[in-house]
């Protein structure tokens, strides 16, 4: 295995894994199945080691022994092997660790092997106020040095200047090469797969532009409400939680210039110029371009859901929603709506591009057929289902009397029937594997965050100075009726 690890990734260090909250929602749900999944595929070399660390006082087997059951829950069981879990437990450790005393980390510096030229990847998945405390204690034991690397989740900050703040303290003791700002929503197969559309094809690109496309819509759909995360999401609201990172993240793949390579710089500094060149939604738009919504008590799946603030118990103006008109200000998208909405508690789950293309100029079949020329679109399918279509025009077949007539047919462009019957990847595998080779082309640069959250505070500062609150929509419906006159506005509707 190691073998094949090294022709595949060109490394023979031995690398550390410490994923600071250990114990936590995410490191169960997600990164531990995740580097299960990796390892029973052959992608970690044979001395990679996990430790988790944590305030939990805890010893090695308590710490399997939570890993061990969590897993179990978390993946289908045709995917659990007994054996692959006895040999992916040998790899794991548990550290205890105070972030903010630093206590631990002496222990931490002893477990980890620096010394013999090994490798250190720190994954933080605590809340972010204690990622500057976590850097001041790796570095004080000397765990901070040219061959460790950070790991940050979301959300870094929850606005302009906390997301400064952030960054500087990381910044004072790791550069910003060694800083890997995680998007899980970069992990996912078919966001990838929209880069390898666009650039490995020539068909899309001459039309990829304010001549050929009319509108553009991303849409990710959540039936879950806050999940017991209300204390944190109520500091959030959807804005910040979806729209500033994934769906600004998605954006930047759809909008930006081929990067002449795929490196890390070449591709984030395109994403960067298109969030740069992100109109501001200015107080005077911002009722016109954006829509806040929260939800109050419904039917999710046929399931009676409690309103947000029922959940709560308390008043808040927290949005579950957002939709919003983005333009950018650039000679490819001049003109060009990108609308961009999520929420919590809709009707269905799904995360979804859409691009529709411009009509035809002049139909050339008769009016009487009654034929309406459906232009042509490009729906990528993040989830739950992965897949991308091309809708064209299409003749409907046989010898009818009354002339030609015309029906929208999908071309499916998704991957090969071997990679659908494939187990369907955790984003989060692709992108442990890319940092433990430390490949930051799909991690967001400093300045890509930065530049998201300035365009982001202006939508949120809007919503103050104008004292709006959210609008209501009931859970299982597709948010506030403000959306749909969103888009109506300026002559499209919701992709749904
Ligand atoms: C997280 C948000 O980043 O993404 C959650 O904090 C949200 O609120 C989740 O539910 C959605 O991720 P996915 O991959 O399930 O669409």
């Amino acid at each position: 295995m190691r073998d094949s690890f090294m022709q595949e990734h060109g490394t023979n260090r031995p690398s550390d894994l410490i994923i600071f909250g250990g114990t936590g929602d995410l490191a169960m749900r997600m990164l531990f199945p995740s580097l299960y999944f990796l390892d029973s595929d052959g992608h970690l070399a044979d001395d990679v080691r996990i430790i988790g660390a944590a305030r939990s006082d805890l010893d090695r087997d308590g710490f399997l022994k939570t890993v061990h059951e969590r897993l179990k829950s978390h993946i289908a069981a045709d995917y659990y092997d007994e054996a692959q879990w006895q040999r992916f437990a040998k790899r794991i450790d548990y550290c205890p660790v105070d972030a903010v005393e630093g206590t631990g980390f002496d222990a931490l510096a002893k477990a980890v092997r620096l010394d013999e030229g090994g490798e250190l990847v720190c994954y933080f998945s605590t809340a972010p106020r204690f990622y500057g405390d976590i850097c001041t204690h790796l570095e004080a034991n000397g765990l901070a040095g040219k061959n460790t690397r950070v790991v940050l989740e979301k959300p870094i900050g929850h606005d302009l200047e906390s997301c400064r703040a952030v960054n500087d303290a990381v910044g004072a003791v790791f550069t910003e090469d060694r800083i890997y700002r995680i998007d899980h929503y970069l992990g996912k197969e078919t966001v990838q797969n929209l880069l390898a559309l666009r650039f490995a094809n020539s068909l899309f690109e001459p039309l990829w532009n304010a001549n050929g496309i009319e509108q553009v819509q991303i849409t990710i759909s959540e039936t879950v409400g806050v999940e017991g995360r209300w204390s944190y999401y109520n500091d959030s609201g959807a804005l910040r939680d979806m729209l500033q990172n994934h769906m600004l993240q998605l954006l930047c793949l759809v909008a930006m210039e081929p990067p002449s390579t795929l490196d890390a710089d070449a591709v984030r500094d395109e994403k960067l110029k298109v969030l740069r060149s992100l109109r501001p939604i200015t107080k005077q738009e911002n009722t016109l371009k954006s829509v806040a919504g929260q939800y109050t008590e419904g039917a999710v799946g046929g399931t009676a859901v409690p309103g947000y603030l029922d959940e709560a118990q308390q008043e808040s103006r927290t949005e579950t929603f957002v939709a919003l008109r983005a333009d950018i200000d650039n000679w490819r998208w001049r003109g060009v709506p990108f609308y961009l909405r999520t929420g919590k508690r809709l009707p269905y789950r799904y995360s979804e591009i859409f691009i529709q293309f411009k009509g035809v100029p002049h139909s050339i079949f008769p009016e009487e057929s009654n034929l309406t020329l459906d232009s042509n679109k490009l729906v990528i399918r993040l989830q739950p289902e992965e897949n991308i279509k091309l809708c064209v025009m299409n003749k409907v077949p046989g010898l009818g009397r009354d002339g030609m007539k015309l029906q929208e047919v999908s071309l499916d462009l998704s991957m090969t029937k071997e990679a659908r019957t494939r187990r369907r990847r955790i984003a989060y595998e692709r992108l442990l594997l890319d940092v433990l080779n430390a490949n930051s082309t799909l991690f967001v640069r400093r300045d890509e965050t930065e530049a998201a959250w300035a365009w982001v505070d202006g939508i949120s500062k809007g919503w103050r100075d104008l004292d709006l609150k959210p609008k209501p929509y009931s859970a299982g419906t597709w948010g506030p009726a403000a959306s749909v006159a969103l888009t109506e506005r300026y002559g499209h509707s919701w992709h749904d």
